[in-house]
C-alpha cells in the first residue's frame, strides 16, 4: 500500500504542475526535484509514496529530524498565542531564543539581532563591520559560502555563484588561502601553515580592511581546516586589527559536535551569523549576533519585517533544548565516526578521501587515488542519479564538485548509515561499469 496521502493521478498531477509553475532556475540531475507529502525523523516521504533516506537533513536545518514531536508542539503552542508582531517590539519566544542563544555563543557575544535567512544574516554582519569600523575591505576564503544576495555573493568564492550577480562583484572584497589538506603538496608532517604564507601582506596592502569573514568548517566547500591553520589566521587579523565575523548558518547547532563549530578552534569572534536549523525547521529565522563594543556602534537602518517570528523562534528554541536532552551533539560526534570508518572500509578505488567532523562531510570522489585526479563529473552525476534512484537523497559539493556530501539529521542510526553504505558500494561499482 502506498505510504502517500495522494492517488497515484493526483500525484503525478502535482509533478506537472511543479514543472510548469515552480522556477527552478538551477539544473539538476535526472530525477530531482522530490515532491514532499511527508518527512518524519531522517525519511522524507514524496508524493507517490516513495521514501527517501535525507542525507540532506532539509537543507542542513532539520538538525533534530524532521517534524520531531517536541518542535511540533513548540510551534503549534506558539500559535495560539501570538504569530507576528512588528520586529521593533519583542516576544518571550524570541527574548529566550535570544538568551539562549548568547549563554551559549563564547563570551565575546553579547546579543543576538534577527532576520530571516542565513544570507541576510550575513549582510548584516558585513554592515555592521564597515559601520564599526569606518573601513570597507572584507576578506573572505578560498572556497567560502556565504549565500546567494548581492552583499553576501561579494564575499562567497565560487564563480559558478558569483556569475549569477548580473554586475562586477570584488571591488571591496578579496579572497585569501584555506587550507586544502587532502589536495596540499606537502602533507601533514611538513605542514607549517605554509598555505598561509603572504596572507599577512596582503592584507596590509589593503589597509581599508574591516573584517575577515569565514565558515569555521566550510561545507559547501568540503574543508575543515587544522587547528594551527585556524590559530595563525586569528593571530594575524588581530594583530591587524581585524574584525572577525564567523559564519556558523551550516556549522551551528550541533552539526560538526559542538553546538557551535567555533568552539573546535577556541576562536573568540567579535560577529557570528547563523541561520538554517535556528527556525526548528518552521519558517525562517537568522542571527546575527555581536559583542558590546559592536554594538554599540550598529545602526541596523530598520527591522526585517519577519526578523525574530514567534513560531520560528519557539521551535528553534525546542530544537536547541531537543539537542541538549537527547544528547544528539554527541550522537554527531559518534555516527560521524562510524560515517569515515564504514566508507573507508569499502576501499572502493573512487573514494579518495573522507572527511567529518561531526556530521558535517563527506567523500570526494577521485579517478585515480594515487594521483588523485578529480573523478569526472559525468560519474559523480551518474552517482547522485542512482543514490537519489535508490532512495538516498544527497547533494554534491566541494571546490571540483566531487564531493558527496553526507549530511543527515544529528538523528541518524548506525544501521541507516550501513543501509546507506551499502547502497554506495552498489552504485559506485554500477557506475564504474557503466561509464
Ligand atoms: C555557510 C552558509 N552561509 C550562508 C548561507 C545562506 O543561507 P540562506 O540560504 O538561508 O540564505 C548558507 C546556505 O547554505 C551557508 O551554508
Amino acid at each position: 500500500m502506498s505510504n502517500s496521502p495522494f492517488s497515484a493521478e493526483q500525484a503525478d498531477e502535482l509533478v506537472q504542475k511543479d514543472e510548469q509553475y515552480v522556477m527552478r532556475p538551477w539544473t539538476h540531475p535526472a530525477g530531482e526535484p522530490v515532491i514532499v507529502a511527508r518527512a518524519k525523523g531522517c525519511v522524507i516521504t514524496d508524493v507517490h509514496g516513495k521514501d527517501y533516506l535525507d542525507l540532506t537533513a532539509g537543507y542542513f536545518v532539520n538538525n533534530a529530524g524532521h517534524c520531531h514531536p517536541r518542535i511540533v508542539e513548540a510551534a503549534t503552542q506558539q500559535l495560539h498565542q501570538v504569530l507576528q508582531v512588528s520586529g521593533k517590539h519583542g516576544t518571550v519566544a524570541a527574548v529566550r531564543l535570544a538568551e539562549r542563544l548568547v549563554n551559549l555563543l563564547p563570551s565575546s557575544i553579547d546579543q543576538a539581532f534577527f532576520s530571516t535567512g542565513g544570507s541576510e544574516a550575513n549582510e548584516f554582519a558585513l554592515k555592521m563591520a564597515r559601520q564599526v569600523t569606518g573601513k570597507s575591505d572584507v576578506a573572505y576564503l578560498d572556497n567560502a559560502y556565504h549565500g546567494l544576495t548581492l552583499g553576501s555573493l561579494e564575499v562567497t568564492a565560487s564563480e559558478k555563484y558569483r556569475d549569477s550577480a548580473g554586475k562586477p562583484l570584488g571591488g571591496e572584497t578579496y579572497a585569501i588561502p584555506n587550507a586544502y589538506c587532502y589536495r596540499c603538496p606537502l602533507g601533514p608532517d611538513t605542514c607549517a601553515t605554509q598555505c598561509l604564507d603572504g596572507v599577512d601582506e596582503k592584507i596590509a596592502a589593503r589597509p581599508n580592511t574591516a573584517a575577515i569573514i569565514a565558515e569555521p568548517i566550510q561545507s559547501v566547500g568540503g574543508l575543515a581546516p587544522p587547528e594551527k591553520w585556524w590559530a595563525r589566521v586569528d593571530a594575524i587579523r588581530k594583530q591587524r586589527g581585524l574584525l572577525l565575523i564567523i559564519d556558523e548558518v551550516q556549522t551551528g547547532l550541533g552539526r560538526t559536535g559542538k553546538m557551535f563549530a567555533l568552539e573546535h578552534y577556541g576562536l573568540e569572534p567579535e560577529i557570528v551569523s547563523g541561520g538554517k536549523g535556528l527556525s526548528g525547521g518552521v519558517g525562517s529565522l537568522a542571527m546575527t549576533c555581536a559583542g558590546s563594543g559592536v554594538i554599540a556602534k550598529f545602526f541596523g537602518g530598520t527591522t526585517p519585517t519577519s526578523g525574530g517570528n514567534a513560531v520560528s523562534a519557539a521551535a528553534g528554541l525546542a530544537m536547541i533544548e531537543t539537542l541538549l536532552d537527547e544528547k544528539l551533539i554527541d550522537n554527531a560526534r559518534v555516527m560521524g565516526e562510524h560515517f569515515t570508518q564504514a566508507l573507508w572500509a569499502l576501499r572502493d578505488p573512487w573514494i579518495g578521501d573522507v572527511r567529518f567532523t561531526g556530521l558535517l562531510g563527506g567523500a570526494e570522489l577521485v579517478a585515480d587515488r594515487d594521483t588523485k585526479e578529480v573523478l569526472a563529473k559525468k560519474a559523480v552525476a551518474a552517482i547522485k542519479d542512482a543514490l537519489h534512484a535508490e532512495g538516498m537523497l544527497i547533494t554534491v559539493s566541494g571546490l571540483y564538485g566531487n564531493v558527496l556530501r553526507l549530511q543527515p539529521p544529528l538523528t541518524i542510526t548506525a544501521a541507516q548509515i550501513d543501509t546507506f553504505v551499502v547502497c554506495l558500494r552498489n552504485v559506485l561499482a554500477a557506475v564504474r561499469q557503466s561509464v
